[in-house]
């Protein structure tokens, strides 16, 4: 990837839509309101594109050039500590790894908020639990992977950010 490398407005899209809209449901809407559920809906259905367009593009931003592997994920560790260098075209493989575990999660917690709309789930003291733990999960899963660019970027000096911004 060079610093000239921008991803799609498919990628930039849905992950300003998931990003901007976890936040507003985490720090904003009253938990349980219907702009809370609405919210929750749009951020699986912005991730359910998401995937939808991983499965068919041909760009790095398909699926398969991502699958998560946590051996490619230390070569690549070890690449960044003794080369200060990150040669991946797309997403790098640790980065790979957390974008699988984020998508886990977010969707976990909106589809755990979404079941307790249902007859089977209603009031379910168990389910409002992991709900709130999956949200917080995503949440520390977001602090990582904020870090992790802010600390990429000054170590292998590549503008992640930049190739996500239009
Ligand atoms: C201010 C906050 C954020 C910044 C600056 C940011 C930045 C970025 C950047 C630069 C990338 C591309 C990394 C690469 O080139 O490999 C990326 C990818 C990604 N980020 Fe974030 N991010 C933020 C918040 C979030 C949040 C809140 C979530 C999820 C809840 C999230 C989930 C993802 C995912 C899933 C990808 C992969 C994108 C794809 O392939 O579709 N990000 N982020
Ligand atoms: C991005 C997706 C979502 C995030 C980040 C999120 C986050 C949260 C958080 C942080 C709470 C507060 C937990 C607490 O401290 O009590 C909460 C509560 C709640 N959420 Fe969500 N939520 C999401 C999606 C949804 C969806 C899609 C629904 C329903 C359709 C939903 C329904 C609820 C309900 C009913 C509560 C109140 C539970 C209680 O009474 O304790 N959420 N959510």
């Amino acid at each position: 990837m060079t610093s000239e490398f921008k991803w799609d407005w498919v990628v930039k899209a849905t992950h300003w839509t998931v990003a901007g809209l976890f936040f507003t449901n985490f720090f904003i809407t009253s938990p349980g309101s219907d702009t809370h559920e609405l919210t929750g809906y749009i951020v699986i259905a912005a991730i359910v594109i998401r995937l939808l367009w991983g499965l068919v593009t041909t760009s790095p931003a398909r699926l398969s050039r991502f699958a998560p592997s946590v051996p490619s994920a230390i070569e690549h560790l070890k690449e960044v500590l003794h080369e200060k260098r990150d040669s991946h075209v797309g997403h790098n493989p640790a980065g790979a790894i957390m974008i699988w575990a984020m998508w886990t999660l977010i969707l976990g917690t909106a589809i755990s908020g979404w079941s307790m709309e249902t007859d089977m789930f209603w009031g379910v003291g168990w389910v409002e639990e992991v709900h709130e733990t999956l949200a917080n999960l995503t949440m520390l899963a977001v602090t990582i992977h904020v870090s992790a660019i802010i600390v990429m970027t000054k170590l292998v000096k590549k503008n992640y950010l930049k190739s996500m911004l239009p």
